[in-house]
């Protein structure tokens, strides 16, 4: 049973991507088929071309994932897709391209959160699945904590009021000329700087909750930008990162004790940030907190993470009904609950 077979595929946004994964172990197929070229002479995503891009990208895909993982179609025993949130005409290109193949194969379907792929991701490869703990997820869409107390049953402690930290990078990555996803871009640049040159403001990091703000980050760099001559770039993406990771990992950190676990897991593209990465351990470590990175393969949009979080719910018990349709507004948190008990309770789940 928990070497099931799982055929995973992510939609989301812009990356058309398949997985095949073998019970928690064995990660057999990761495919991502890119579009960020597309996307880089627009700098972001253009809803209409991402559609229209998964269409002809996912059938070969899914045929060579399952040529890389070794196993016919006819093996599997789930087909899993996400459901939700992103952008509508991009889920359903997936949503819909799975859900035909569960259909056409006579096997379950279960459609996952994007969320709540990042969320588990850093569990990938562990042999005992998800442990209690604080996720923070951080991409280019979201910024959330979420308490994880078993599979699907999720707690929103805390999310951005306005731009997404991976959003901010990337903003602050376009005012500067660097290209799209801007992420990647500031880190390097940022190697080489000096990130106590700038002083940037740290919002909401003393404030008594669990929520984030970037836009105001943002738009300090948006004005100082003009007053600035000579080679600045460098010591400017350090400043700038350095103020979202301050924030990130103090409301991190506090989260995880105020939860009273003992367990802090981070997740999504922005988790591939290598200062992120080490103010994170070495606050974790001084907090005698323990810390779980997702891997950077399975930070940024890919499928095995869909896999993985569809596998736990396959393990429990869990089905989609195929009636259902994506939900680009799709959240986590209590209401997640509530849905996996009615299907539990309604006999669904078998
Ligand atoms: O999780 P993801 O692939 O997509 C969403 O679900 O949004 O995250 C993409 C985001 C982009 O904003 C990108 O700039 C950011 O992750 N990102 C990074 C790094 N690598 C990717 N941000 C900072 N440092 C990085 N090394
Ligand atoms: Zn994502």
């Amino acid at each position: 049973m928990n070497r099931a077979l799982i055929l995973a595929v992510e939609t989301s946004c812009d990356e058309t991507a398949v997985a095949i994964l073998r019970g928690r172990l064995e990660l057999l197929a990761s495919e991502i088929s890119s579009q960020i070229d597309l996307h880089k002479k627009y700098g972001g995503v253009v809803p209409e071309v991402a559609s229209r891009n998964h269409l002809p990208r996912i059938r070969p895909l899914i045929e060579r994932a399952a040529e890389r993982a070794g196993c016919s179609l006819a093996d599997i025993d789930c087909v899993a897709a996400t459901r939700g949130p992103g952008l509508l005409t991009s889920l359903l290109v997936g949503y819909s391209v799975a859900k035909g193949l569960a259909i056409g194969l006579g096997k379950p379907f279960i459609g996952i959160n994007h969320l709540e792929g990042h969320l588990l991701s850093p569990f990938l490869g562990e042999p005992y699945g998800p442990l209690p703990s604080v996720g923070l997820i951080v991409s280019g869409g979201h910024t959330l904590l979420v308490h994880l107390t078993d599979v699907g049953t999720y707690r929103l402690l805390g999310r951005t009021l306005d731009d997404a930290a991976g959003e901010a990078f990337d903003k602050v990555a376009k005012l500067l000329g660097l290209p799209y996803p801007g992420g990647p871009e500031i880190d390097r640049l940022a190697k080489q700087g000096n990130p106590k040159r700038f002083d940037l403001p740290r919002s909401m990091l003393t404030s008594r909750d669990f929520n984030f703000s970037f836009s105001g980050l943002k738009t300090a760099v948006r004005y100082l930008l003009p007053k600035l001559e000579g080679d600045f770039r460098a010591d400017l993406c350090a400043s700038f990162q350095e103020a979202v990771v301050d924030v990130l990992v103090r409301k991190a950190v506090s989260a995880t004790k105020a939860c009273g676990t003992h367990l802090l897991a981070v997740s999504g593209g922005v988790s591939c940030n290598s200062r992120l990465r080490s103010k994170m351990t070495d606050a974790a470590a001084a907090a005698g907190l323990d810390l779980k990175l997702a891997k950077p393969a399975l930070s940024t949009d890919n499928a095995a993470m869909i896999a993985y979080a569809a596998l736990e719910r396959y393990l429990r018990g869990y089905r989609s009904n195929v009636s259902e349709d994506a939900d680009p507004n799709l959240k986590i948190g209590v209401q997640e609950l509530q849905e996996f008990r009615s299907y539990r309770s309604s006999g669904v789940a078998e």
